[in-house]
């Protein structure tokens, strides 16, 4: 019987691009649900960005521009991406919706009617000249165990140490630089030991893979303790209801975003229902793909949520791990942060999608991109392998016979074999042990062409009277290629769509794998994937550091430099001029960066866009103390940079070699627009 199955990636942030880590969940859970539905199941596929929180609010601060607009620009800017990776999705939403608004009021309505929401006060971190509370990763200090400085307020990074930000020795607010004050405040909690029994057996039956449920005893054995479900203004994100400034911490209605993208593709679907997916007593599979970061959300507070508010729970989270790249981190610094828009610019979408397949087991273990293993491999298998079958066989058919295949296969027991393996390879894929379902399948493409060269169609075709059995055996390649063609569709669909152009057949799927293809009419033959090469690949990578070089060069150097290219050569669109957003500034302070020979630390204040943090490479030419409230000109919506000392929110405008401080005239108010 066909089975109702939904199906999830996690979403992600709203505040930066999507690379290839990401891809490799979002690439599985499409492999997944196109396998779903070409087995003849009903598989649907929402996603969404995650639009809330602290980051996206401050990188909108940064930009000058409102939280709206920047989840807007990475929406589209993520969609891009996905769509060109042909990741499949039946809705790609966005967590700041009405859907989600009111499906988050409802579900805290219903915890909090059952008693399983509590409200204490409690005492944080506050930066008075930020006007706000600090979330742990905006607190910097020195490490109370082994006093690293510039240790966030969550954990230490030199020896592994987590404290409370409270902890840390000298804390400074990343933010503005001061020194944090502890303030107090109400906040909402959800009780997740209440869930404690249903959580235990939850977690013990068959939704979690083994390591995950072990990870989990581990949680369960130290306690679970209440999470705390609010943040107070100033916050992007929804209002709790019934409170003036308490928002919801944006893990709270980030995984019911799940439900409100399915909500609203319901709203233009007929064919689907909310309830029939959502309700205690549904009957459709509910699983949710993630890395093994975000296990704590998915595997504890999201089904205790589902239970409290009277949903069903989730029939399975399927866990991956983490990408590495050359068998290190993804790490900008080393040159192995690949965007998902650079590989595009140089590789195809679908030869990732195949590396990664080949490499996912189900386990939730890391994988590799190496990239000389990945050349080899597409070349091997795609092109050696499964192409091949097409590209030795298809012209003998086009000039021999006019494009027809023979009524009868020369070796029927070959096609069978390979039918025979649809059970298989479809529960390989089942269980995302795509790695295995591969090999399986090219195992059988290397069946195939021993088949092929023993044959030798090409030998046969200089003989006189062996039409028949030339026609016959080309028949069989041709079938066996049509059914390889059906198991990687999942994987490759974009190559599958000119396959069956080529094979003139309507959409391949399961069902046919059995049934070969005689006395029917193919088209002429075109190579349908090309080889890559290691200098396409190292470009790529060159244009990954190049992109990283572009994006993180340190703002030391703020001076402009004349440096005699012609006009022409590099005007400009006005367009273009605008984009920058300039701005007058006023300095409230500015202080020499220990351990920097050039750097000031400005604090500026740029009327309605707020404070700001600059550190700027004006220290040769000037005494701090003579900065302070002196006007300057600030490029105001610089993407923020993480420094050493700090981040750096935007750059101030100088002349020379000196160099000399654009100053606007007295009489101009911070936040005027320089035109
Ligand atoms: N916004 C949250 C998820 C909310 S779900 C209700 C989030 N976003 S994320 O953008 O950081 O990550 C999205 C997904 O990509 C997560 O499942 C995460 O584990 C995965 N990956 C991010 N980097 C990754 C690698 N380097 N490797 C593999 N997966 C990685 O978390
Ligand atoms: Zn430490």
């Amino acid at each position: 019987m066909a089975r109702d199955i939904l199906v999830t990636s996690a979403l992600p942030y709203a505040n930066g691009s999507i690379h290839l880590g990401h891809l490799v969940e979002y690439i599985q859970t499409d492999v997944w649900a196109r396998f779903q539905n070409l087995f003849g199941n009903r598989c649907v596929y929402v996603c969404a960005d995650d639009a809330h929180g602290t980051p996206i609010m401050l990188k909108a601060r940064a930009a000058g521009i409102d939280a709206e607009d920047l989840i807007a620009d990475y929406g589209a800017e993520h969609q891009k991406d996905f769509s060109d990776f042909l990741i499949g999705f039946d809705n790609y939403y966005t967590t700041h919706s009405k859907e989600n608004r009111e499906l988050s009021e409802t579900i805290f309505n219903r915890l909090s009617n059952a008693g399983h929401i509590t409200r204490r006060t409690i005492s944080q971190a506050f930066d008075e000249k930020y006007g706000m509370f600090l979330p742990d990763r905006f607190i910097q200090g020195e490490c109370p165990k082994c006093g690293a400085a510039e240790q966030y307020g969550d954990a230490c990074e030199v020896c592994g140490a987590t404290y409370q930000p409270t902890e840390l020795t000298n804390p400074v607010s990343v933010l503005s630089g001061a020194t944090p004050v502890e303030r107090d405040s109400e906040h909402y909690f959800f009780q997740l030991g209440q869930f404690e029994d249903f959580l235990h057996e939850w977690t013990h039956g068959e939704q979690l893979q083994e390591a995950i449920t072990r990870k989990l005893d581990e949680w369960f054995k130290a306690g679970l303790k209440d999470w705390d479900i609010s943040r107070d203004a100033p916050y992007f994100g929804f209002k709790i209801p019934g409170t003036l400034d308490k928002y919801f911490y944006v893990w709270l209605d980030a995984p019911i975003g799940y439900m409100a993208a399915f909500a609203n593709l319901c709203t233009r679907r007929d064919d689907l229902n909310f309830d029939d997916f959502w309700s205690r007593n549904s009957e459709a599979e509910l699983y949710h793909f993630i890395g093994k970061d975000i296990v704590y959300f998915h595997a504890l507070f999201w089904p205790a949520m589902l239970e409290g508010a009277g949903y069903r729970t989730p029939t399975g989270i399927h866990a991956h791990g983490f990408l590495t790249v050359n068998g290190e981190k993804m790490s900008k610094s080393r040159g192995t942060f690949i965007r998902a828009r650079t590989w595009l610019d140089h590789l195809p979408a679908e030869y990732l999608r195949y590396y990664f397949a080949a490499k996912l087991s189900g386990r939730v273990e890391d994988i590799d991109l190496n990239l000389d293993d990945f050349v080899a491999r597409i070349n091997a298998d795609l092109i050696g392998k499964y192409i091949n079958i097409a590209s030795r066989t298809a012209n003998f058919i086009s000039k021999r016979f006019n494009g027809r295949l023979s009524s009868e296969l020369d070796r029927p027991e070959l096609f069978q074999e390979v039918a025979a393996a649809r059970e298989e390879i479809a529960g390989r894929f089942e269980q995302r042990r795509f790695a295995q379902g591969i090999r399986t399948i090219m195992a059988l493409a290397d069946k195939t062409n021993a088949y092929v060269a023993e044959r030798a169609p090409w030998q046969i075709a200089r003989e006189e009277g062996r039409e028949t059995e030339l026609q016959q055996i080309c028949t069989t390649a041709l079938n066996v290629f049509a059914q390889l063609t059906t198991y990687l569709k999942p994987i490759l669909p974009d190559t599958a769509a000119r396959a069956e152009a080529f094979l003139n057949v309507n959409p391949l799927d399961w069902s046919q794998l059995d049934r070969p293809l005689l006395d029917h009419d193919i088209n002429q033959f075109k190579p349908l994937l090309k080889r890559v090469d290691d200098k396409t690949v190292e470009r790529m990578m060159a244009a990954s550091s190049e992109d990283l070089a572009t994006k993180s060069s340190e703002p030391a150097d703020n001076t402009s430099e004349s440096d005699g290219t012609s006009a022409e050569d590099n005007t400009i669109e006005i367009d273009d001029f605008t984009k920058i957003d300039l701005r007058v500034a006023r300095v409230i302070s500015a202080e020499p960066v220990e351990g920097a020979d050039r750097l000031l630390k400005l604090i500026l204040d740029v009327g309605p866009l707020g404070q700001r943090q600059v550190f700027a490479g004006i220290k040769s030419a000037y005494d701090p103390t003579e900065l302070q409230d002196r006007l300057v000109s600030l490029v105001a919506n610089l993407a923020p940079r993480k420094m050493r000392f700090g981040v750096s929110q935007g750059m101030v405008l100088a002349a020379g070699n000196r160099p000399y401080l654009l100053a606007p005239d007295d009489g101009a108010q911070p936040g005027d627009p320089i035109k």
